[in-house]
């Protein structure tokens, strides 16, 4: 039987990329849409990026394969989340030669099992690959905008250090994020408290759907936005902690009490999220910085000083329920190579 070889050619330019990029937690919450069909934030929003969350994620368009194929830390994904990853590449496609289908490979350095794992660190490098990969153009700006339209969060994810995602409204068509400092402006730490490995029960998206559809608070929450962003954007500007920490707890606690306000109120506190929240008030009576926030799920990440930041995770440890904890510094840019 003869043996035939499948010609192979080397494509014009390359049609795979991998990218990288770290996860972020907002000092200012984004929570809530002015636009739902084109996931425009209703208030503006400011995190810091977590390097020692990253994801990595590569993307190969290839014109032999008959429907986008992902695989999610080591694992086939199912049809939910490869639709949401097809209507990224979707974008792409319309605006690039790449027409084909792709392989889209996506790996978490951290945990994923503990409801850690966030879709801005992995649609921030799914839009970064496959720009690349399709041989667009590598603009910032509009790559942060393409993510944003897949998750707003994941905006902030491209740039690195203090970044801020404005809001917009019904009729804004490009809403990327921006840089307010780079990663150097300022030595923090973030240690993240994971209290438990269940999924969460209520995603963002739906979570923040329902609070301002039903929560009687919610037009009080979207003018306190717009009072706390200058507020926690001039305390990064000025390098101030106690200031930055507070506005940034007031700004979680008001979001919790927004989506606890909806009806059925949304609870994404667990016992031990509490207790974290008692054990950074405790610490900041006994003279440490240490200020709270959380998102949309019980874990709690601590904002803090480089000098505070041992024994912060230490105490934090002891806090009952506490499974394991992650002290990230700031981390930089999102990035990308070609694959060969
Ligand atoms: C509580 O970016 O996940 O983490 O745009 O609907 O995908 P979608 O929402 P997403 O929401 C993040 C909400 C948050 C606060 C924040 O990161 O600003």
């Amino acid at each position: 039987m003869p043996i035939t070889h499948k010609t192979i050619t080397m494509p014009a330019k390359p049609n795979g990329a991998e990218a990288r990029a770290h996860s972020n937690i907002a000092l200012a919450k984004y929570w809530g849409k002015a636009s739902v069909a084109n996931n425009i934030p209703a208030v503006p929003s400011i995190s810091v990026t977590l390097q020692a969350m990253t994801t990595t994620t590569s993307v190969r368009f290839d014109a032999s394969i008959e429907r986008d194929t992902l695989w999610l830390n080591g694992t086939l994904a199912d049809d939910r989340a490869t639709r949401r990853v097809s209507g990224l590449l979707d974008r792409v496609r319309a605006v690039s030669q790449a027409t084909s289908f792709a392989f889209v490979r996506s790996d978490n350095d951290f945990p994923t099992a503990s409801g850690l794992a966030s879709s801005a660190s992995a649609f921030a490098a799914l839009a970064m690959a496959a720009v690349r990969a399709a041989g667009l153009p590598m603009d910032h700006a509009m790559i942060s905008d393409l993510a944003r339209r897949s998750s707003a969060s994941a905006a902030r994810s491209i740039f690195g250090g203090f970044v801020r995602l404005p809001a917009g409204n019904k009729d804004t068509a490009l809403l990327p994020a921006c840089q307010l400092c780079g990663s150097d402006h300022w030595d923090l730490r973030v240690v993240v408290c994971v209290v438990s490995d269940k999924s969460k029960a209520v995603a963002s998206t739906d979570g923040m759907m329902h609070t301002a559809q039903t929560s009687p608070y919610y037009g009080a929450w979207l003018d306190l936005c717009a009072a706390l962003s200058p507020r926690i954007e001039r305390s990064i500007l000025e390098r101030d902690l106690p200031g930055l920490g507070e506005a940034a707890e007031q700004s979680a606690l008001a979001m919790h009490a927004c989506a606890l306000s909806s009806a059925p109120g949304l609870l994404y506190f667990e016992p031990a999220s509490i207790g974290c929240l008692h054990a950074v008030r405790s610490l900041r009576r006994n003279g440490l910085e240490a200020y709270a926030t959380m998102d949309a799920g019980p874990h709690v990440k601590v904002l803090t000083s480089a000098s505070n930041a041992n024994e912060v995770e230490t105490q934090m440890q002891q806090v009952p329920g506490v499974i394991r904890t992650i002290v990230s510094k700031i981390g930089g840019d999102a990035n990308v190579e070609d694959l060969p």
